[in-house]
Order: C-alpha cells, then structure tokens, then sequence
C-alpha cells in the first residue's frame, strides 16, 4: 500500500514565525511518516507581488531562509522531499492547462487577492497575480498530493485547486485527486502587538531564529490586558495574547492554570507572566535552533536537498502533465 502524499509550500519572502509553525509547520512534521511528503518553496509565487530586480536579489537568501526553518523544525529532507518550484518547470506547464479551466470572476471572488492588493497597495492586479490560486493548484496537483496543510488563510486557495482538479476530472477522466485541506492547531496566531495575525509585514513576530536574547524583549513588549494598569487589578485572560501563546507554546499547564487564576484575581504581575512565557518559548525554540545551527555548519547542504529533492519532482510532475494530456488527447507524438 503506498502511502497518501502531502504537498506544502511557502514563498521565499522572508524568515518564518510562530505563526508558521502553529498553522502548518507542526502539522508538516508530525506527518512525515504517515505521509509521503514534498515541501516548495514557491519562488515563482513570490514573483506575484515583487518584481523589481534589487528585491529579487533577496530571493536566493530567502530560499536559504524557508529551508533552514523547515529543515530547523525537523522536516527531514532523508524522509520528506524538499522542490524549489521553479526548478519544476512542468508546474509551469500544469498552470497553464488548469488556467483554461478556471474563469477570470471566479478568481476575482477569491478574498485573499483583494487583501493582498490593499496591502501593497495594487491598482490593478497582474495576470499572474490573480492566476496565483490557480498556479498553487499545480503545485499541488502536480505531485497528485492528497492532503494540503496550510495556515485558514490558505483554504479558499485550496477551493480553487479542488474545483479546478474537479473540473479536469469531469471533462476528461479521473487523472487528479482531489486534496483535502489540513488547518493548524491555531488557525491564527495573533501578533505580539495584539493585531488580529502575525506577520512579517506587520512587524509583530516572533521568528523561529530569533535568539533568546531577542524573544525575551519581544515577549516584554508584547500586548496585555490595556486596561490593567496595577498589578493588583483583575485581568483578562481571555483573547489576551500573552496567555493565547502560554496555551500555544507552554506545556506546563499547571504553571499556565496557576497564572491564569492568579492573573483573573488581580494576584500576578504581567512581569512574571511575561518572564514565564519568554522561558517557554525559549525552551521551545532551543531544539530549533540546535537543529539549524547543525545544518548551518554544512555548507552547500540547502543547496543539494533542493538539487535532489527537485528532480524528484521534476520526475513526478513529468508523469502527471503525460498522465494529463493522454486524457486530453494531446499527445500527437
Ligand atoms: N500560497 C502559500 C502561502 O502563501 C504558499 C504556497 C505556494 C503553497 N504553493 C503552495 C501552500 C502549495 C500549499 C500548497 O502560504
């Protein structure tokens, strides 16, 4: 029995964050073996929205970035298969095919684009902008991936590449499952300013290469309860974020039962809280950072995992764009 494949991506646009790992990352690893894994980095995606040439001199740094985060949380490149997709071109080919089977007002209604143009402030979206969703559906497809998780923000990208493969199927035969979206134990992470996600644009993250140094101020700047001036004064436990990463990130529960009671009863300062939670997090991160320390020290290494691991999707996504225009009738040779 050969087992059920996931496919997962991330643009190279930065370095990833708590967010990251409690939307998808810890998904990604605990999967690994029931699964058969391929991780992307999606470097054509992130040509969406950057195309200026001092930008994309980043790019080869942020490849570096998403690999050694994936690599640092322990998604093992001995097990898990890790693609950089521009390096698949048959993903490119794929897009185009399901880019005639998608309309344009379906795209339009996908609310991530309308999002993503109000943030960067985008008059006018790019061809390959609003065909984002449907360039991510080949990514998944390509591979023939059964299950995709991803952070909530994702999951009306993964509608796309369900109706898309759907309507594939209908017009010419079963050639492409259809996946099923994996959402994070915390669907949304909020920031450490309080704002509703934690972001990289929004400057309010904590990264998973973030020394202890730097967690420990981060945690003390971080958003409370505002209206709780004294530390004798009863607190909000609920939807405050310092206690929403106490139940993410620290297993002790009964140190978090304890702050809790005590913070509810106007009995503990945000000091201790604050300290209690940036120990936590540290001793949560210390094996992540031991983990890309070890694989920063061989050089060249992120370099063969892509090498090797984009082959074997190149093989993979070959035999899916055949398998594709077998059905279509377009192999005339
Ligand atoms: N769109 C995803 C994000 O911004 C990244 C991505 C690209 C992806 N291709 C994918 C995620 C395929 C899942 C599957 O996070």
């Amino acid at each position: 029995m050969t087992r059920q494949r996931i496919l997962t991506g991330d643009r190279p646009t930065g370095r990833m964050h708590l967010g990251h790992y409690v939307g998808t990352m810890a998904n990604r690893a605990r999967l690994q073996d029931t699964y058969e894994c391929f991780f992307l980095v999606a470097d054509l995606h992130m040509l969406t929205t950057r195309t200026e040439l001092e930008r994309l001199r980043l790019t080869q740094e942020n490849i570096r970035h998403v690999v050694l985060d994936n690599l640092s949380v322990g998604i093992d490149p001995g097990r898990s298969t890790y693609v950089l997709q521009s390096l698949v071109p048959a993903i490119s080919e794929i897009a185009l095919i399901l880019g005639m089977l998608t309309t344009v007002p379906r795209l339009q209604r996908v609310p991530t684009l309308k999002e993503v143009m109000q943030d960067l402030e985008i008059e006018q979206p790019s061809l390959g902008l609003l065909g984002y969703p449907v360039l991510q559906a080949a990514d998944i497809l390509c591979v023939r991936a059964n299950l995709v998780p991803v952070g909530k923000d994702q999951a009306s990208h993964l509608e796309v590449t369900r109706e898309v493969a759907r309507r594939f199927n209908s017009l010419y035969g079963e050639v492409l499952p259809e996946p099923d979206t994996l959402i994070g134990d915390v669907p949304n992470l909020v920031g450490i300013d309080g704002k509703a996600k934690m972001s990289k644009s929004l400057d309010n993250a904590i990264y998973l290469s973030d020394d202890a140094k730097t967690v420990e101020q981060k945690v003390r700047t971080m958003y409370t309860d505002p209206n709780r001036v004294r530390a004798d004064i009863p607190g909000r436990v609920e939807g405050n974020p310092v206690f929403m990463y106490h139940d993410a990130f620290n297993p002790d529960t009964a140190e978090v039962d304890d702050l809790k009671e005590r913070y509810r009863t106007g009995r503990v300062g945000d000091v201790e809280v604050k300290r209690k939670l940036a120990a936590a997090l540290n001793r949560f991160l210390d094996p992540i950072r031991e983990r890309r320390a070890a694989f920063e020290r061989r050089p060249r290494i992120v370099e063969e995992i892509l090498a090797a691991g984009s082959e074997r999707a190149r093989r993979e996504a070959d035999e899916t764009l055949d398998r594709m225009k077998s059905a279509m009738g377009l192999r005339f040779l």
